[in-house]
């Protein structure tokens, strides 16, 4: 009786009165915001996987430079790009159009996320940078660049706090190693649900930290990856080749200084500033190279510059500034990066990664897609070699 009259009344009240209703029960519903409620955070799936298409996909956001918000500024964009309308808002937007457009799989933001000068509170400019990769569910991994620390939170604290953020992957540091750094990681990517290989990591990625500024003699240079960084990546790198020869992608934000020389032996994409590296080369390449499996860097810190170029068989790649309140150049869109893996296709199942592609989005009317490329691709002759034994098999 009483339900049903109240049913009756309800349908009676006018549809913005209900909705003042529901929310004012919402209300009363709603937790007291003093009690001890534990929020547990929101996990991505892990391991992370390669979809039942064989596909995985990453979108690398470099540079963003977030500040405070609306309140933000945007830099060097043309007198039609919205003047003082234009701010930090126009990043959180082109993050949320490139993710409805290419559904990544997983989002690597390769440092300088927050610009820490233009931030007042570092945890709540990084909240809101990250905030579309939450919204849509996004696994997501992060390092940091050379500004991230210039606000409230220092570097440990920045990325303990980025490892606790709702769907987040990302990692302070390796346990049982003695690291330079924080953020410094490995995370695989596994085969599809249903395949032979869903406990084996078919892809891994290398993520390290890059540094901030040094004084090398006296002189002011950018930061490099210490020799600890490298100990720890070789051994990471020789034990996982131990059961599979998956191929890998590292991720860092400062480039090492052979970047400079492929003004010379060449690059597919757009070279127009100076490379900003460290004065000290660490023998980075030399590392990645004697590993084997890196088939691809993904660096930031240089925002005009979004090419690749080849060194010794390992492609170096600029994500290409994406943050409008970072430097850039008028005319020039902002842009962000795919790197886009497939399995070969076995006779029952999937079998290991096949290629690695890439290519740019620009945030202009089309949202175009530019430069594709391949970077990697298994050669026929070795392809049936590379599982050399299977964990749990
Ligand atoms: C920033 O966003 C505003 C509001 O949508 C828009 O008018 C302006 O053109 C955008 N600026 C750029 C550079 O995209
Ligand atoms: C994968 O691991 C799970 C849990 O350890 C196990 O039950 C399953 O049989 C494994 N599958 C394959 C194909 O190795």
């Amino acid at each position: 009786m009483a339900a049903s009259h109240a049913t009756a009344l309800v349908a009676l009240l006018p549809p913005c009165l209900l909705a003042l209703l529901l929310l004012r029960f919402a209300t009363v519903l709603d937790p007291d915001p003093d009690a001890a409620v534990p929020r547990v955070k929101a996990a991505a799936p892990l391991p992370l996987r390669f979809r039942h298409d064989g596909a995985f996909k990453i979108l690398q956001v470099a540079d963003m430079h977030f500040g405070n918000g609306a309140a933000t500024r945007c830099r060097d964009v043309s007198p039609d790009g919205g003047g003082a309308r234009c701010s930090d808002l126009n990043t959180t937007w082109f993050l949320r159009r490139v993710i409805e457009a290419e559904r990544p799989d997983l989002i690597a933001f390769t440092g300088d996320n927050i610009f820490g000068g233009s931030a007042t509170d570092a945890a709540e400019s990084l909240l809101r940078a990250i905030s579309p990769a939450i919204e849509y569910k996004v696994p997501w991994a992060a390092i940091l660049g050379n500004h991230d620390q210039e606000s409230t939170m220092t570097r440990e604290e920045l990325m303990m706090f980025m490892s606790l953020m709702d769907y987040s992957v990302s990692q302070v540091n390796p346990p049982g190693f003695l690291v330079h750094g924080f953020g410094n990681y490995h995370i695989g990517i596994h085969g599809p649900f249903g395949s032979e290989l869903v406990n084996t990591s078919l892809l891994n990625l290398y993520f390290l930290d890059s540094g901030d500024r040094e004084v090398v003699n006296g002189v002011k240079t950018y930061g490099w990856i210490k020799e600890s960084q490298l100990v720890w990546l070789r051994a990471t790198s020789l034990e996982l080749q131990k059961t599979v020869l998956a191929p890998a992608l590292a991720f860092f934000h400062i480039p090492i200084p052979e970047v400079r020389g492929l003004w010379y032996s060449g690059f597919k994409g757009q070279y127009q500033e100076g490379v900003a590296c460290s004065s000290v080369n660490s023998g980075v390449l030399n590392t990645l190279v004697s590993m084997g499996d890196v088939k691809a860097v993904l660096l930031g810190h240089d925002h005009l510059n979004d090419f690749c170029g080849n060194l010794d068989g390992i492609w170096f790649c600029y994500g290409g500034g994406f943050g409008y309140h970072a430097y850039g150049r008028p005319h020039w869109p902002r842009r962000a990066r795919v790197i886009y893996s497939e399995l070969k296709k076995g006779q029952r199942s999937w079998m290991e990664v096949e290629s690695i592609q890439t290519w740019k989005l620009l945030d202009d009317e089309k949202l175009s897609k530019i430069d594709e490329q391949v970077l990697w691709r298994r050669s026929t002759d070795d392809s049936d070699h590379k599982i050399l034994s299977r964990p749990g098999a």
